[in-house]
């Protein structure tokens, strides 16, 4: 087993496999900037944790074109990252979402990256629901902000199409003033949701 915070890089498979074992975390990361408020999120989300972390905005995901090619395979005909994605998405128990607040709405690489859910939608007849899961939310933001069901709704109407449910939601709205390390009572919001999700190994 790996010690938490030796981060095993895995090129090719997931960005970083935080320690090894049977939990089915995947944490969909939707930030664009190392370093920043978001990322500080998802490490704090995952450690103790065994996660499979997929930072997307590193990865080659295309959005859904809606060209239907998936109506005839059942699999999306764009070739890229997204095939070891719904692997994992296929596998987990509980899926986070972590992302910046843009616009009052996820990051674009995020909605892009829903957007390639899609397959799952046209297919729903053929395939049938995939394995019932929770999801999480977590999200950052200067403060500007005040709607933040917007964002939550964007990705709840995602959810419904693999067969997913919300099973919490934070949102540090401090990211102007302060680092989220330094926020106690939000750190142990993520403490609480870690134990009452079992999330901790
Ligand atoms: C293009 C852009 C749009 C943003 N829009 C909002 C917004 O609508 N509401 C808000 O509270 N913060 C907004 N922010 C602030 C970010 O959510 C905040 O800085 C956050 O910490 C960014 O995450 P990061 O540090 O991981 O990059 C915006 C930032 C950028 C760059």
């Amino acid at each position: 087993m790996y010690k938490s915070k030796k981060i095993l890089k895995l090129s090719g498979l997931c960005d970083k496999l935080i320690r090894v074992s049977d939990m089915k975390l995947l944490v969909i990361d939707g930030s664009l900037k190392d370093g920043g408020q978001c990322r500080s999120m998802t490490d704090m989300l995952c450690e103790g944790t065994s996660a499979e972390v997929f930072e997307i905005f590193k990865k080659n995901i295309n959005p859904c074109t809606d060209c239907e090619g998936c109506r005839d395979t059942g699999r999306c005909v764009i070739s890229d990252d997204m095939s070891l994605i719904y692997k994992a998405i296929e596998r987990a128990d509980i899926i986070a979402f972590t992302s910046p607040v843009y616009f009052s709405s996820l990051t674009g690489v995020m909605l892009n990256f829903l957007s390639r859910l899609q397959v799952y939608y046209l297919n729903r007849k053929s395939i049938g629901n995939i394995k019932k899961k929770k999801a999480l939310l977590l999200l950052c933001g200067g403060g500007a902000t005040k709607r933040l069901d917007i964002p939550r709704h964007q990705l709840e109407l995602a959810l419904r199409i693999i067969n997913c449910e919300l099973a919490g939601f934070e949102a540090f709205m401090k990211a102007d003033e302060m680092r989220i390390e330094d926020d106690r009572e939000f750190c142990e919001r993520i403490n609480k949701i870690k134990n009452d999700l079992k999330l901790l190994v």
